[in-house]
């Protein structure tokens, strides 16, 4: 990696491996989120209206682990590269899948196209509540707007669109560079946009712990902890290593 010029466009995806040292488990593999729950009873539309109950449960779980976790060294690597770009003409755009605040808690701009935990939606009216206090288990939210009995998780279930894709493909279209960090590439719209970078040249780095789905040999792969490996990605960047 060297170091970015004036006019670059860095397009950064992260996935669950960048908040894993913070704690929050990963999806896939031992000890995953998906290991001790079907993907179709608690991150679907079906799922949701088969038994809420469920559902809410396992994303109040979550919820309430945000307040116990902070952010690492990967997130706050990565929230410095924007400012650095910022005051050098490199434009840095974060996407990420993640639905934890560990990135804007570091203070970075991010499109989180898979929802955010601490947001909850109403179905009826389309209404959105910004929190993290209620937090029990077993008591719905009601819609301050319109009454409905329930808000349900403003998270992208499996079936539904990811937010932001219209201004995702222009990013892609732009991007010089790309880091893909912490995803297992097997998700898809995502899991493509590592190749939608590539088709436009731009070059292109992957870090995880192990070789991802949609790894190339093109690809410069970093193999090891987000919490090392992006740092000195971010260093690389802003031309303080070489
Ligand atoms: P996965 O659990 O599928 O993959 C995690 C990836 O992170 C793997 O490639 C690991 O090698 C890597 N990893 C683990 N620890 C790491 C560390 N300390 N440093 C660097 N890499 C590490 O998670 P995602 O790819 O994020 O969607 O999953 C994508 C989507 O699938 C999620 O957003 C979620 C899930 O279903 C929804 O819920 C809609």
């Amino acid at each position: 990696m060297q170091r970015l010029e004036a006019g670059d466009r860095l397009t950064i995806l992260t996935g669950a491996g960048v908040s894993a040292e913070s704690g929050l488990a990963t999806f896939r593999g031992g000890g995953g989120l998906w290991e001790g729950h079907r993907v179709e009873d608690v991150a679907t539309p079906e799922g949701w209206a088969r038994d809420p109950g469920l559902v809410w449960r396992f994303y109040q779980m979550r919820r309430a682990a945000l307040g116990g976790v902070q952010p690492n060294a990967a997130h706050f690597a990565l929230a410095r590269l924007e400012q650095w770009g910022r005051e050098h003409d490199v434009r840095v755009h974060l996407i990420t899948q993640n639905v934890d605040d560990l990135h804007q808690r570091a203070g970075s701009t991010v499109l989180p196209m898979h929802g955010e935990l601490e947001v909850l939606r109403c179905e009826r009216c389309d209404h959105r509540v910004r929190e993290l206090t209620s937090l029990d288990e077993a008591v719905f939210v009601p819609c301050p707007a319109c009454g409905h009995t329930r808000l349900r998780p403003d998270i992208v279930w499996f079936g539904e669109v990811p937010y932001g894709m219209d201004a995702i493909e222009d990013i892609l279209m732009n991007t010089t560079h790309f880091l893909s960090a912490g995803t297992s590439g097997a998700v898809w719209p995502a899991a493509g946009f590592l190749h939608a970078a590539r088709s436009v040249g731009a070059r292109t780095y992957v870090n995880a712990l192990e070789a991802p789905a949609n790894l190339e040999p093109g690809d410069r792969f970093l193999e090891g902890p987000a919490s090392q490996v992006l740092p000195e990605f971010a260093a690389r960047c802003m031309g303080e290593v070489r």
